[in-house]
């Protein structure tokens, strides 16, 4: 419980579950009072972003005199220890990985109960931001975002973590040639074993089709979302004519091999040839490691176009492939989590 007192008569207040901004009416006095906005030294200041965990607010680390995001988890709204847990285990896994496309921790702690983290202020806005903007996303914007982010992923695989959301919203701008990624919400260690069946869990535009239908997931699934992500931000119009579809819709057009060129009338052929391949329906059609999938948005982003190995044919699984999966370089994630 979050117990304050009411600054003019004294009146015991319940502050629980308030939204830090909130303005609430003291019950003994009526006078107006803002609901809580202090977490131990960090003073609340605006509102950054909503999302399914929390809030995430700009706030004011009094210590260190510096603006950070803090992301709050008000026990009110979501409830319980399960979330705190949940939020605790985002934290860790993000600050494994030291990127410079990977939002960096500071500090996870609580405060009278309420659990936050604080972490690198973006100031820049979220890739879904822009898309909504008058100007949207250029081809040379999204392929600079989709090689920032594949390198950040590339990190985060290194510590043995795939993401298993990336969408527009959590790719957030430095500045106008840096992005970096947020919420680890629904990360899960290669290999790791989960329970709580969060098969439809995702966004379903840009979730992978083996998520439907709870086959391995691992790197390429990340792959996946980020071609879907591009070819949204590339051609403003949404991946599928529903935010939510029906499952069994949903499974069908992602059986479905995806077009940008169709789409996106003017981008370049490598542009177009790099991000199809992201989005091939079946893993095995897409890019193997990010080390590949970087030498062709590297080569799309110079107007080159790289040829696609030999024993390389669309629709076949790629020989060979059984010999990463032994070497541990792809391995098959669960399609659930703890
Ligand atoms: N470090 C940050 N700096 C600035 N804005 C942020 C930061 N982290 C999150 N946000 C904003 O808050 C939104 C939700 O954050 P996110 O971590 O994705 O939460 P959720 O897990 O609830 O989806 C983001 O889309 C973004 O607009
Ligand atoms: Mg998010």
């Amino acid at each position: 419980m979050v117990i304050e007192q009411c600054p003019i008569c004294s009146a015991p207040l319940d502050m629980s579950g308030l939204s830090p901004l909130v303005e609430v009416s003291c019950p003994a006095c009526g006078v107006p009072i803002w609901a809580r906005s202090i977490w131990n030294q960090y003073e609340i200041l605006d509102t950054l972003g909503e999302g399914g965990m929390g809030t995430v607010y700009l706030a004011r680390d009094k210590y260190l005199r510096r603006n950070v995001a803090l992301k709050v988890l008000l026990l009110g709204e979501n409830g319980g220890l399960v979330n705190s847990e949940k939020l605790a285990q985002e934290a860790r896994m993000t600050a494994l990985v030291e990127h410079p496309n990977i939002i960096k921790i500071y500090d996870f702690g609580q405060s009278q109960g309420e659990f936050y983290v604080a972490m690198e202020l973006i100031p820049g806005g979220s890739l879904h931001d822009r898309m909504h903007q008058a100007e949207g996303i250029s081809e040379e914007q999204a392929l600079r975002v989709g090689i920032n982010v594949a390198e950040g992923l590339e990190a985060a695989l290194r510590k043995g973590l795939v993401h298993r959301d990336i969408k527009p919203a959590n790719i957030l701008f430095m500045d106008e040639s840096t992005v970096k990624l947020v919420d680890f919400g629904l990360a899960t260690a290669l290999g790791g074993s989960g329970s709580d069946g969060d098969a439809v869990l995702g966004t379903p535009y840009y979730i992978a089709p083996e998520r439907l239908d709870q086959r391995p997931e691992d790197l390429r699934s990340d792959i996946y979302s980020l071609g879907m992500t591009l070819i949204h931000a590339i051609s403003k119009i949404p991946p599928l004519d529903e935010m939510w579809p029906p499952f069994e819709k949903l499974k069908r057009e992602k059986a479905m091999p995806m077009d940008l060129a169709k789409v996106a009338p003017g981008v370049s052929a490598p542009t177009v040839q790099t991000i199809n391949r992201m989005v091939a329906p079946d893993p095995a059609d897409r890019f193997v490691s990010y080390e590949e999938l970087l030498e062709h948005l590297r080569a799309a982003s110079e107007g080159r176009i790289l040829k696609e190995p030999p024993h390389f044919e669309s629709g076949k699984s790629r020989p060979g492939l059984k010999d990463w999966i032994k070497a541990g370089i792809l391995m098959a994630v669960p399609g659930s989590r703890k």
